[in-house]
């Protein structure tokens, strides 16, 4: 079979997947559900790093993710990702979604948000990609929001892990005294 993969294309980086809200996604309000949205923000991530590298991809992480309105059935709903930074395997994917009325053409923000994949070899390890080509200005800010931002996500885990490791591994180190202290601090601040 012939070798398909074109090596000298350089890929924008941006792809659009449209859907029509049925049914089947809804949850007990009668909305879209969000965890059926949340699987579609990470297909529409997925589709956007195997086009951009020209590889398979698998999620590292979703940072938070926010639904700001409900999305209702019978809707369209566009999911509008963007490759903003690209590493050496890793790619941050920052994906908005719009939901349409398909009788008035309204649009609406729904969320939005920020997921890392990486490409992996056959081996499922972590292979280089080619960088992310930085046009105009807005391309260059993306980048570099989107390298701290990927700073603060290894921060953010540190701090986690610290967390974690006091108050659940070495539970047995701190005096009844000290958690019932920060239980009090814990129940009266908002
Ligand atoms: C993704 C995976 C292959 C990475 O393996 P790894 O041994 O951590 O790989 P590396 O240490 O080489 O890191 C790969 C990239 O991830 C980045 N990375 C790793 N941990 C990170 C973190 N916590 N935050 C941000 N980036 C991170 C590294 O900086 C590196 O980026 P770069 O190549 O652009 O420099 C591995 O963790 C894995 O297979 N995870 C399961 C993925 C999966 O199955 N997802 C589906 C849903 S369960």
């Amino acid at each position: 079979m012939p070798d398909t993969k074109d090596e000298t294309k350089q890929r924008d980086g941006h792809s659009y997947m449209t859907l029509l809200m049925t049914p089947d996604m809804v949850n007990f309000s009668g909305n879209i559900h969000g965890g059926a949205l949340l699987k579609l923000l990470d297909l529409a991530a997925y589709a956007c790093a195997s086009h951009y590298s020209q590889q398979y991809v698998v999620t590292l992480s979703v940072d938070q993710v926010q639904f700001y309105e409900p999305v209702y059935v019978g809707e369209l709903v566009t999911f509008k990702s963007r490759i903003n930074y690209v590493g050496n395997s890793s790619m941050e994917v920052g994906v908005e979604v719009w939901a349409e009325n398909i009788h008035t053409g309204e649009e609406r923000f729904t969320s939005n948000c920020f997921i890392t994949m990486i490409a992996v070899g056959d081996d499922g390890r972590p292979v280089k990609i080619q960088p992310l080509k930085l046009v105009t200005i807005q391309d260059k800010a993306q980048f570099v929001e989107a390298k701290l931002r990927k700073q603060l996500r290894a921060e953010h885990g540190r701090r986690l892990a610290d967390l974690h490791e006091k108050w659940s591994d070495h539970v047995e180190d701190l005096t009844q005294e000290e958690i019932e202290m920060e239980l009090d601090r814990a129940m009266t601040e908002a």
